[in-house]
């Protein structure tokens, strides 16, 4: 069989990552593994489908995921709840999936004597980082929200099973991702896609907390540079040192669009909303020789272009069960402007 395994393959980075996969190293023998939730689209994989196989399947499902793993050479798994909002409302399924799922994947991949597991985490297992500093993977775990609660214990648990089972685990841990197929309830394809509709632009609190951009075809670069270089047992920092405050970035996307200022209002700020993400990633770059390839100003040019040209996908998402979760948000605050 000696086939990789790609959990939440139908998701905004796993189905780019695969896409990618296909595309530059075509020799790999892949399953795609998703449990189709509402931000799993089969349709983000439509060109790849006769490429791949597809299993419809939840990680914490432990019978059906020893079938699908059995032989594998390895998993790399990008499957679970990951919007932060969502996670303020209901933390259920986040534990479902970040964490009882990645413990129920690296039981079966000490089980079945699978080679090589890569779990997909994130920088805002840190925290907020204060002023001036930059994160690196040693640094104390301080997880503001439900989201990235579960998504450190999902750390915690690899590297204990590294430490206990010697699994042959290795983690990376990316700051924001944009890019084309991004469900449009996170920051830059909300905003994009809320301007091309000509409605408000919901700014938390001050709009002044800043995020590390990072276009999803370099963590895809940067996630293989992992896969095939990385240190069993090892945590890799994946951003950009493209800090930008939230403000300036809509405002940026405003210019690029040609749209007013006066669709931005300020919204509620999030509870314990983290203010700075800010990485460290000297291990990747020096131990991996990996580099980000992409400026903001050509990713952002070119999400732009994607989500201009493919309305129908982001359109047939915001007028389905996003609508209601949504107008639960935002109330009728998410109306067209005068
Ligand atoms: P996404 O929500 O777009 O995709 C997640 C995918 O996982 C969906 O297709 C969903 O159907 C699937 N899934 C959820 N629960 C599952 C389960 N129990 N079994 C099988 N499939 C399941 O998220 P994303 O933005 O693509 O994030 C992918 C990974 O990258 C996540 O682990 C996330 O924490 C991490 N990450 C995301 C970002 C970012 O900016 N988006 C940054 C750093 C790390
Ligand atoms: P988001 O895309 O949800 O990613 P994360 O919370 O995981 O960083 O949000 C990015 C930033 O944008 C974050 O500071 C919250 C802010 N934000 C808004 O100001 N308005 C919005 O409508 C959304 C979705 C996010």
């Amino acid at each position: 069989m000696s086939h990789l395994v790609i959990t939440g393959g139908a998701g905004f980075i796993g189905s780019n990552f695969v896409n990618w996969l296909c595309r530059e190293h075509p020799e790999h023998d892949l399953v795609v593994v998703d449990l189709l939730t509402y931000a799993g689209n089969l349709a983000n994989l439509e060109s790849v489908l006769d490429q791949v196989r597809f299993e419809k399947a939840d990680i914490a499902d432990a019978d059906t995921m020893r079938g699908i793993l059995d032989g594998a050479v390895g998993v790399i798994n990008f499957a679970a709840e990951s919007h932060v909002d969502r996670s303020l409302e209901s933390a259920a399924p986040f534990l479902h999936s970040n964490v009882t799922g990645v413990q129920v994947l690296l039981d079966l991949v000490r089980e079945l004597g699978i080679p090589r597991f890569l779990q997909i985490g994130t920088d805002e297992v840190y925290g907020s980082t204060p002023a001036d500093v930059r994160f690196s993977e040693g640094d104390h775990l301080n997880p503001s929200s439900p989201y990235a609660a579960s998504k450190a214990s999902a750390d915690l648990l690899v590297n204990a099973a590294v430490r206990t089972w010697g699994v042959p685990a290795l983690i990376t841990r990316a700051s924001n991702n944009y890019g084309p197929w991004q469900f449009p309830e996170k920051l830059i394809p909300l905003m994009i896609t809320n301007i091309v509709e000509g409605r408000p632009l919901p700014v938390y609190g001050d709009g002044l907390q800043t995020r590390e951009w990072l276009h999803v075809i370099d963590h895809c670069t940067a996630v293989w540079a992992v896969w095939t270089g990385g240190e069993i047992g090892t945590i890799y920092n994946v951003g950009t040192g493209n800090d930008v405050a939230n403000i300036d970035l809509v405002q940026g996307l405003i210019d690029l669009l040609g749209a007013s200022e006066d669709l931005i209002t300020y919204v509620e700020d999030r509870p314990g909303h983290d203010r700075r993400y800010a990485l460290d990633i000297s291990r990747l770059t020096t131990e991996l020789g990996w580099q980000p390839q992409i400026s903001l100003e050509e990713g952002l040019n070119g999400t732009i272009e994607w989500y201009r040209q493919n309305r129908a996908w982001w359109e047939s998402i915001k007028s389905g069960e996003y609508r209601e979760y949504y107008e639960r948000m935002y109330g009728d605050r998410d109306q067209p402007a005068e």
